[in-house]
């Protein structure tokens, strides 16, 4: 099993100056944190300034999105290569708000993961339904389709760097967080299907992360359940103390999924 990832979005927040401040004073909180994985995604304006503030820190750096092509005419976009030039070690795919505001499919989201994996970035795939769906008694089906199409050609051999994000629309910037419950049903049943597609052995270290308005008073229960292996923070990402009380969750002696 690896490490837990605490990965925070910044979204289209802060501009360097901000972000510089952010990063002094997280460095700071989460010095000698070893036990968990600790990310972030800035916007990629920030980037360059802050991979040389987080060098001799625990802290990593997250792409928010990327181009599904290499370079050549895409005006405004950003390639995987080029984040990992700028020292990106993730990306994220697929959130919701690129969903919604920005026509992403299941099968944009497919070309992306190629697209990052052929880039050397370990992608964070974000599912998840919306409030519709959850009342509509689809919310499995809804997530395993994401899985299902959102991973199509993929080998057992190319999953073991790939994390898969839980997000329900729902639940993502509104303060209203999904239950412990719910998320473990749900990883539950997302950590199956991965078995299942890729064989145990390769799936085993693929880390299922919850997002959708973690804070410091909920992480603990989050973290507390077998097939939760991490967040995905938004807003509380954005004020430093409260971000680094996220990646310093309670240990509790409750097994996590082998
Ligand atoms: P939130 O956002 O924590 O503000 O709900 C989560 C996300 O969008 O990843």
């Amino acid at each position: 099993m690896l490490k837990p990832l605490i990965t925070g979005n910044w979204k289209m927040n802060t501009t360097i100056a901000e972000g510089v401040g952010l990063v002094m004073r997280l460095r700071e909180l989460v010095r000698g944190v070893e036990d968990v994985e600790v990310a972030i995604a800035p916007p990629f304006t920030s980037i360059h300034h802050l991979r040389f503030l987080i060098a001799d820190s625990p802290i990593k750096l997250a792409g928010q999105n990327l181009s599904t092509e290499k370079n050549g005419a895409y005006t405004g976009e950003v390639s995987g290569e080029m984040l990992r030039d700028v020292g990106c070690d993730y990306v994220i795919i697929g959130h919701s708000e690129r969903r919604q505001h920005f026509a992403e499919s299941d099968e944009t989201v497919n070309k992306k993961i190629f697209a990052a994996l052929r880039a050397g970035l370990k992608p964070i795939v974000c599912v998840g339904e919306t409030i519709e769906e959850r009342e509509g008694g689809k919310t499995l089906a809804v997530v395993k389709r994401q899985i299902k199409t959102g991973l199509k050609g993929l080998g057992p051999g190319m999953v073991k760097d790939l994390v898969a994000a839980y997000e329900p629309v729902w639940a993502i910037g509104t303060g209203k967080n999904a239950t412990a419950e719910q998320v473990e049903e749900v990883h539950n049943a997302l950590r199956e299907l991965l078995y299942e597609k890729f064989g145990t052995a390769s799936a085993k270290d693929l880390r299922i992360i919850y997002g959708g308005s973690v804070k410091p008073e909920n992480i603990d229960s989050f973290m507390a359940q077998p097939n939760i292996d991490g967040a995905l923070v938004g807003g509380a990402s954005l004020k430093a103390e409260d971000f680094a009380r996220i990646v310093k969750f309670k240990k509790t002696s409750r097994g996590k999924h082998s």
